[in-house]
């Protein structure tokens, strides 16, 4: 039914019956019971055990007011945000808009979202009230619109600084395409100068509560050359970051098959969903044959099935994430993804998620 109501309601609807139902510990078992895979296939990186690989990218809970649910529903990790330094309206709406023949979401959302000291807060209740999330937060860091790119390092800082207690891992995205001249940030003077003071934050926050620094990633965009991939690539690993995720959506489109997906494709913003698909997954394939495979990939973009993560994982990603396949497939997508990856491994007669990251290259020496 959601799928016939306006983009934004119908995501903020099905975010507040995932809430509201995840907080009851009948509901949230019953969630649990119907949408978590009872197979385990753990990666181990950044720290942690990642139950599997899938979890939840960047966007959908913009509020971090989903925690019990993404981990009911089967999610290995959440990504929180984008959050910026200062709470923001975002852009007017409509801002969000669905081609359901290519499976493919445009938005324009424009880092809608509380702002840094609101969702600490929020964070901070969630901690008192459950205790630590029993899978990995990871926060989105986005540049609040007010501020001048000239001072973008300290509005991602700042973010950082106050959500550090809670994330287990932080996330620079300098890719959204809705925010004006955010991704002008992607070059190596202001990329490096940013990483530098998250870098500085963290450092100050793990003498602060005596625990080891956390590891902080690159988000990049689709829409680049080689060279420019290269470069940044080559920033994050020189300034010290533990990864990259591949990638935000694209401002490319697909050609529409008539006048209502004509229209939605005319919309600016950002796409996301299955015609992302490949275009990701060939960035995945860049970073790793860049890195020799010794710099860990997230890879999100497309993702609508277990073939598409197969794809992703033997092209050199090492952990997955989604948001489309939550609006076109429902929160069966992770059991669906988890279920298909284990029956990948066993095709192929492998035993861990670790020996198939990559697969593809193996043959290339
Ligand atoms: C409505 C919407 C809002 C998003 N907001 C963010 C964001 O705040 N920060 C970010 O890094 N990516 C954001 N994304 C991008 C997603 O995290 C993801 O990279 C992209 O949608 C591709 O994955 P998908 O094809 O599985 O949706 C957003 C995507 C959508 C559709």
């Amino acid at each position: 039914m959601l799928k016939f109501q306006d983009s934004e309601k119908a995501h903020h609807r099905s975010l507040f019956y995932l809430k509201k139902l995840s907080s009851f510990s009948v509901s949230r078992f019953a969630l649990s019971t119907l949408y978590q895979n009872k197979q385990d296939l753990p990666v181990e990186l950044f720290g942690h055990t990642f139950k599997h690989p899938f979890g939840l990218a960047a966007g959908m809970d913009k509020k971090a007011e989903g925690l019990l649910g993404w981990q009911a529903i089967g999610l290995s990790f959440a990504e929180i945000g984008g959050v910026t330094m200062l709470e923001q309206q975002g852009n007017p709406k409509p801002r969000m808009f669905r081609s359901d023949k290519h499976k493919a979401l445009i938005n324009r959302m424009g880092f809608n979202n509380p702002g840094s000291e609101k969702v600490s807060q929020t964070l901070d209740l969630h901690f008192k009230k459950y205790g630590t999330p029993k899978i990995p937060v990871w926060v989105n860091l986005g540049k609040s619109k007010l501020t001048d790119n000239s001072d973008a390092h300290i509005d991602y800082s700042t973010t950082m600084d106050r959500l550090w207690e809670y994330g287990d891992l932080f996330v620079i995205n300098v890719s959204s395409p809705n925010t004006p001249n955010l991704r002008d940030l992607q070059n190596q003077g202001d990329l490096s100068k940013i990483i530098a003071s998250c870098m500085a934050i963290n450092e100050k926050n793990s003498k602060t509560h005596l625990c080891p620094s956390k590891p902080i990633l690159v988000k990049v965009a689709p829409d680049m050359s080689l060279a420019q991939l290269e470069m940044i690539v080559k920033t994050a690993i020189d300034s010290g970051c533990s990864g990259i995720v591949a990638t935000n959506t694209t401002v490319s489109r697909v050609e529409p098959v008539n006048g209502k997906e004509a229209k939605t494709m005319a919309e600016t913003g950002g796409m996301s969903g299955l015609p992302l698909v490949d275009t990701s997954t060939e960035f995945i394939r860049m970073i790793y044959k860049i890195t020799d495979g010794k710099f860990p990939i997230v890879g999100v973009g497309g993702i609508m099935n277990a073939e598409h993560a197969w794809q992703k994982i033997t092209a050199g990603a090492s952990l997955l994430q989604g948001y489309s396949a939550f609006v076109f497939q429902g929160p069966s997508i992770s059991k669906d993804i988890v279920k298909g990856l284990a029956k990948k491994l066993r095709e192929h007669k492998l035993t861990s998620i670790k020996q198939a990251i990559g697969l593809d290259h193996r043959g290339d020496d």
